[in-house]
């Protein structure tokens, strides 16, 4: 909101004839350092101190209503502000006057809304990738506690700005708002920051992204839609799949058939993309939990090209030998409608076998673990504590990741890791029989890991 300098908020730099004669003049008032400049007759007022990298714009130079700062060339408009090149961001304004031979100026700089203000250069930092401009602006929303702003304006961007769909930025930044409530208020800008600016790259170069009309229809089964969605993820057909998706939320249907329809599909074959996959539609709708359902017509779409492109791992030789684990795992879902229906009439709530659990599928043989893991289905151990305890040896097994192997095995391990988190997470969003085929993948995919535990890399001893 812009406020009328009165007299009393006014702050006199000088005499216009001293600062007409040297032609500009810097002036301290309530904190900062401010730049007057005469120039072609008129007077201006600007911050002194560059936006960019700080340099003193007074050792910049004027030139034809141009002030130019000398330190990477950075060139501002005097009246306002602006600059003329964005890496550098616009430079504050204030106002200023002339009352009776003397200049004054009003220390609060000119800013009629600066909500819309930062806003508007988190777009422009993003298109330009301006991480400097990203950075302020991350800061001055956050001051504003707009935070959520801020991971909507990014979210949003990165969805509508990359043809190929969800990216590894948009992981980063659902990650990053994740963690925002563990986190110091301190600390907390800078990893949005790190989201925001993996959101601007992985735009990059990216053709923009063009949405699909949802259907014109009458029909409103749930179950047709998550049918519809699985057949033609299976054919690959990616525009049939993003308009059924579409469409079912644009009808409002449950968000649970929403999330079903997903999650089915990301486990229809074994660990898509090594997992990335499910990550991503999980973590889609972890962004949605923070910026809101209203924008899932435009979020979850962007994880279809991801789903109906991923390689399925059944076609991959490490699943399939010197062990068949495919065969393992297609024998598992063929029985595990019973188990859980089984399972269903004698829950055990009180279940604590996650550590046993977790050793089986670190260290025993395959058909074995999944065995006993079917059995624990059948007896009543809830999905969400077997999940669970599949999440919690992909951890362990990356906390004994000996650190002689290669960097490109701890991605492995580490796909395995978020693969098995998803697959937790979904099951407490929306828990199905479908979904619960990832539990039994999941636990093959750490299963395969087990030679990147060798030598085993021991627990760090507590230090101090
Ligand atoms: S500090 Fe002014 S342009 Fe870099």
């Amino acid at each position: 909101m812009t406020t009328t300098p009165t007299q009393d908020t006014l702050v006199r730099a000088g005499s216009l004839e001293e600062i007409a004669r040297d032609g500009m003049k810097v002036v301290a008032a309530e904190g900062r350092t401010i730049l007057v400049v005469h120039d072609e007759g008129r007077l201006y007022a600007l911050d002194n101190r560059c936006p960019h990298m700080g340099f003193p714009l007074s050792r910049g130079a004027v030139r034809d209503g141009i002030l130019t700062c000398h330190w990477h060339h950075a060139k501002f408009d005097l009246s306002g502000g602006c600059t003329l090149d964005p890496f550098a961001d616009d430079v504050p304004a204030f106002h200023v006057e002339t009352r009776d031979g003397d200049v004054y100026v009003d220390p609060q700089p000119i800013e009629s809304d600066r909500r819309a203000h930062w806003e508007a250069k988190l777009r422009e930092g993003l298109e330009g990738r301006l991480s400097l401009v990203l950075a302020k602006s991350v800061i001055g929303l956050n001051e504003l506690e707009a935070p959520t702003d801020v991971l909507r304006e990014a979210a949003l961007f990165g969805v509508r700005n990359r043809a190929p769909g969800w990216s590894s930025g948009l992981s980063i930044l659902t990650a990053m708002a994740n963690v925002l409530p563990v986190l110091h208020e301190d600390d907390r800008p800078l990893a949005v920051f790190h989201g925001v600016v993996h959101v601007g790259r992985s735009t990059a170069n990216q053709p923009p992204n063009f949405d699909l009309a949802p259907l014109e229809t009458e029909m409103r089964d749930p179950d047709r839609y998550i049918d519809w969605f699985r057949r033609f993820v299976e054919t690959r057909s990616t525009q049939a799949a993003e308009r059924t998706l579409r469409s079912a939320i644009h009808l409002d249907l449950p968000r649970t058939a929403i999330a079903e329809m997903l999650f089915a599909a990301c486990t229809d074959h074994l660990f898509l993309d090594t997992g990335h996959t499910l990550d991503f539609a999980n973590k889609a709708f972890e962004l949605l939990d923070h910026i809101g359902w209203e924008h899932a017509e435009e979020v979850l779409p962007s994880v279809v090209p991801s789903l109906t492109g991923a390689r399925r791992m059944e076609e991959s030789s490490s699943w399939r030998h010197p062990v068949d684990l495919a065969s393992l795992l297609a024998g598992v879902h063929a029985r595990l409608d019973d188990a859980i229906a089984a399972g269903s009439v004698r829950l055990d709530d009180d279940w604590r076998g996650h550590r046993d659990v977790a050793d089986q599928i670190l260290d025993g043989e395959p058909a074995e673990t999944l065995d006993r893991m079917l059995s624990l289905v059948r007896e009543g151990v809830p999905l969400e504590e077997l999940s669970a305890a599949v999440a919690y040896a992909a951890a362990r097994r990356a906390v004994h990741f000996h650190v002689s192997n290669e960097f490109g095995d701890w991605d492995t391990v580490h796909h395995s890791f978020t693969y098995a988190n998803a697959v937790d997470q979904a099951m407490r969003r929306a828990p199905s029989n479908l979904l619960a085929r990832g539990i039994f993948d999941g636990a093959m995919s750490v299963y395969l890991e087990r030679f990147l535990n060798v030598p085993r890399q021991p627990h760090p001893a507590p230090s101090g």
